[in-house]
């Protein structure tokens, strides 16, 4: 016995995942699977406008990022992240990759107040249309119950010149970042904290309504509980599954009393207000049992506590986050569909589950790799809008793109996941919106500088921004399917 645990610390560390897995068995046979699906891209052309056509639906075609990306520690100073970025794991390893700091990132901030034409021409030259960002809680409530009028001008400002441009601004309320006071209160481990939210989420919407049609209230928050509470990489740094699903509950709780809060208010009923949810796939990598069924049971239950709670709560109005022994909570809720103008989608790829290799995840023979641990898999994306779908409301692709420093696969990646979403459109998906993830390189959390998204390249000493080679493939399908 002590061969194989070590000593009990591990014991303990393992004890966790094998009582999941183990006695999750029940919970997670009853899910029903989504297969994974592959398509042969030798014979399909990618070059043929007709394979795009159904873009022609889609009422926005934009780019996204997040405030404190764009605009780093420097200018977002009162923020979680950046009290995150100071600190360091148990083991010493710093919070950020090679203790890399945010710093001004893409001075996003400071050029909105001096050069704003700078940034409009960037999306002119890229021929979208829409442009989705976060309003930054802290720089409106940098402390306490003390709101900064000047951040609130800012987002007006910046509002009315995407406006005049002719690029519709759609806003989020909360992406991964807050003001670290609220972060020093519990941010969304207690239920009492919504209360904050909401009232950022009301003053924020008073003074913006009537420039932003499209409001996302929470982006990710799978991921934002996934990250920081179950794998312990972002703030607050915890690994713990029945905080995970308490904070999860209380996200989607926040979501639903903002949309109302907001529909209530003036303006209320002229806007989309939705949320935005990341899928993920984790699915078996062998196809031999009993390897394939060990890793299904695996797959099952990461996506369950990943997307699927989620997704099941907006179906159903009950969320229901069980991890055997772990984590049991449940929240009911029957007004939930009704909470949603649209869903938000945020797809990127799947993990193929490798219990001979685990955390690695596996590829088939001629996938391609992306700079972060995942592949090209483009049917996914596909498949993401399917289940998506079966919600029955309209969605926007809120993120979607490639971390490719080499600049040799995004061309590929962009042709491939807009070739993916045009068949879904074609076959009845009602997507309204394309967002692509990112307008330039930014500072990709946890990773620091290393991923680079962007579809402009940033030099960080200058702020120089190129429009990369890969990129023209977005503007490609821009001007000659969808504006043609
Ligand atoms: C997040 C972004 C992030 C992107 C790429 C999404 O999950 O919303 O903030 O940069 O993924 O990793």
């Amino acid at each position: 016995m002590k061969y194989v645990w070590g000593n009990m610390k591990i014991f303990n560390n393992f004890k966790m995942i094998i009582c999941g897995l183990l006695f999750s068995c029940t919970l997670v046979l009853a899910i029903d699977y989504d297969e994974e699906i592959r398509w042969d891209w030798s014979k399909i052309d990618l070059e043929n406008p007709e394979n795009f056509k159904a873009l022609k639906k889609l009422e926005y075609f934009g780019t996204a990022i997040c405030e404190y990306q764009n605009s780093g520690a420097t200018h977002l100073p009162n923020t979680n992240w950046a009290e995150w970025e100071k600190g360091a794991h148990t083991d010493g390893t710093p919070n950020i990759l090679r203790n890399q700091q945010s710093g001004v990132a893409c001075d996003l901030w400071n050029e909105a107040e001096k050069n704003m034409d700078a940034i409009i021409k960037l999306m002119k030259d890229l021929k979208v249309n829409s442009f989705r960002f976060s309003i930054d809680w802290s720089k409106i409530e940098p402390q306490e119950g003390i709101i900064d009028e000047s951040a609130i001008v800012h987002y007006e400002k910046f509002c009315d010149a995407l406006i005049k441009a002719g690029i519709t601004p759609v806003a989020t309320l909360h992406h991964f970042v807050h003001p670290n006071w609220f972060e020093k209160r519990g941010g969304f481990e207690h239920i009492w904290n919504i209360y904050y939210f909401e009232r950022f989420c009301k003053i924020a919407f008073a003074r913006l309504a009537t420039r932003i049609p499209i409001w996302c209230t929470i982006n990710e928050p799978g991921v934002y509980a996934f990250q920081g509470y179950f794998r312990g990489v972002t703030p607050p740094g915890k690994k713990d599954f029945a905080t995970q699903g308490k904070v999860l509950e209380n996200l989607l709780r926040a979501h639903v009393r903002v949309y109302k809060a907001l529909k209530a208010m003036p303006n209320g009923d002229k806007v989309k207000i939705g949320i935005v949810h990341n899928i993920l796939q984790f699915e078996p990598f062998n196809n031999v049992t009993p390897l394939n069924q060990i890793e299904r049971l695996v797959s099952n239950l990461m996506n369950h506590i990943f997307h699927k709670a989620i997704t099941e709560f907006f179906k159903t109005g009950i969320f229901k986050f069980y991890v055997p022994v772990m984590a049991n909570v449940e929240y009911k809720e029957s007004d939930a569909k009704k909470t949603l103008d649209f869903m938000g989608l945020n797809y990127y790829s799947h993990v193929l589950f490798n219990i001979k290799n685990p955390p690695c995840p596996g590829a088939r023979e001629g996938d391609v790799w992306t700079d972060m641990p995942y592949t090209i898999y483009a049917e996914g994306f596909y498949r993401a809008i399917k289940e998506v779908s079966e919600l029955g409301l309209p969605i926007y692709i809120t993120e979607n793109g490639i971390s490719d420093d080499k600049d040799d696969r995004r061309a590929i990646w962009i042709k491939r996941y807009l070739y993916a979403l045009s068949k879904a459109i074609s076959e009845g998906a009602d997507v309204r919106g394309y967002f692509y993830w990112s307008l330039m390189n930014n500072f990709e959390w946890d990773f620091g500088f290393d991923p680079n998204f962007g579809l402009y390249s940033v030099d960080f000493t200058t702020q120089k921004r190129t429009l990369l080679e890969g990129s023209k493939a977005l503007v490609n399908i821009i001007e000659n399917v969808y504006k043609a």
